[in-house]
């Protein structure tokens, strides 16, 4: 068994530029439920600075649910989850507050107010958590529009926007003030190819430039292999697997396999591979 298919991150990562050795984000022996109902099983992650993690995982794995226990939406019920070294249920109002601006989140839902311009939506998280003048604001949210190349489109109502556009648009808000941690739900859901390709490069970048850590949930098989440092694949409320893209297209664990092919259909099986599919169970993920 390689190392990968354990579930204690001791796998390589592709990126080492910006990658250091310091913890971001450590999930420890997380246990959530919903009601009665076990959705997270005993999962254990650690995300390293400038690290872009990518979560993967069959529709209802628990992938959403493990991003709104990361962000302190939800108590677990059991486990530990500590964001920069801090425990969002443990800290201070004020500390969750001082964290709370260190964390970008853009989440598929989280699309941008209708009412407001798109330039007075980027700069809500300025007037929201600092006291800078108002022509500072319209400065540093004009930047993040540039950041994510809608330099000049601060003025247009979102309704005047494209759906990729809009995307681009919530991203400059999620970084905004700069947050060394970002949270991304299927950050390119609904999108066509190319536009999804170019949210995947804003992603690349961020990391690049910024060395923000991210985690990155997603069923966009090509965007995760062009993304992701390393691979977390969620299974039935357990992490099934964390590594390296190369890892995990390595892998013969059978699960992980079913999903990365049932993703990629149109892939062309080779007639060995297709012998030793018919001959294994049938697994469904739910
Ligand atoms: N607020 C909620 N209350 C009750 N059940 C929920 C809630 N949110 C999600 N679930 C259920 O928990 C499971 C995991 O959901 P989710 O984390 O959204 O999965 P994923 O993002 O991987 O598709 C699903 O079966 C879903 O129906
Ligand atoms: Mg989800």
């Amino acid at each position: 068994m390689s190392s990968a298919n354990k579930n204690d991150d001791s796998s390589q990562m592709n990126h080492k530029k910006t990658m250091s050795n310091e913890t971001v984000i450590k999930v420890k022996d997380l246990v959530t439920h919903y009601g009665q109902r076990k959705i997270l099983d005993g999962v254990n992650f650690e995300v390293k600075k400038g690290e872009i993690r990518v979560v993967m995982g069959g529709s209802g794995s628990g992938k959403s649910t493990l991003l709104w226990h990361m962000l302190g939406l939800y108590e677990p019920t059991q486990g530990q989850i500590e964001l920069l070294g801090k425990d969002m249920h443990t800290i201070s109002f004020n500390e969750q507050l001082k964290l709370k601006q260190d964390i970008g989140v853009s989440f598929q839902s989280g699309a941008l107010f209708s009412s407001m311009t798109v330039g007075d939506n980027v700069a809500l998280p300025l007037r929201e958590f600092t006291d800078l003048d108002e022509n500072t604001i319209r400065i540093i949210s004009r930047m993040k529009l540039e950041v994510v190349n809608l330099g000049g489109f601060h003025k247009l109502m979102p309704s005047q926007l494209s759906g990729g556009m809009i995307k681009r648009a919530a991203l400059a808000r999620a970084i905004v003030l700069d947050p060394k941690l970002l949270f991304f739900d299927e950050p390119s859901a609904g999108l066509d190819p190319v536009v999804a390709s170019e949210i995947d490069d804003l992603i690349l970048s961020l990391r690049d430039t910024m060395g923000m850590s991210m985690v990155v949930v997603t069923h966009e098989l090509d965007s995760a292999f062009k993304i992701a440092d390393r691979i977390t694949v969620l299974d039935k409320g357990k992490n099934l697997i964390t590594g390296s893209v190369e890892e995990i297209q390595k892998s013969d664990n059978k699960r992980v396999m079913d999903l990365l092919q049932r993703r990629s259909r149109h892939d062309k099986l080779n007639p060995s591979e297709y012998l030793r599919r018919l001959t294994q169970e049938n697994y469904t993920l739910t």
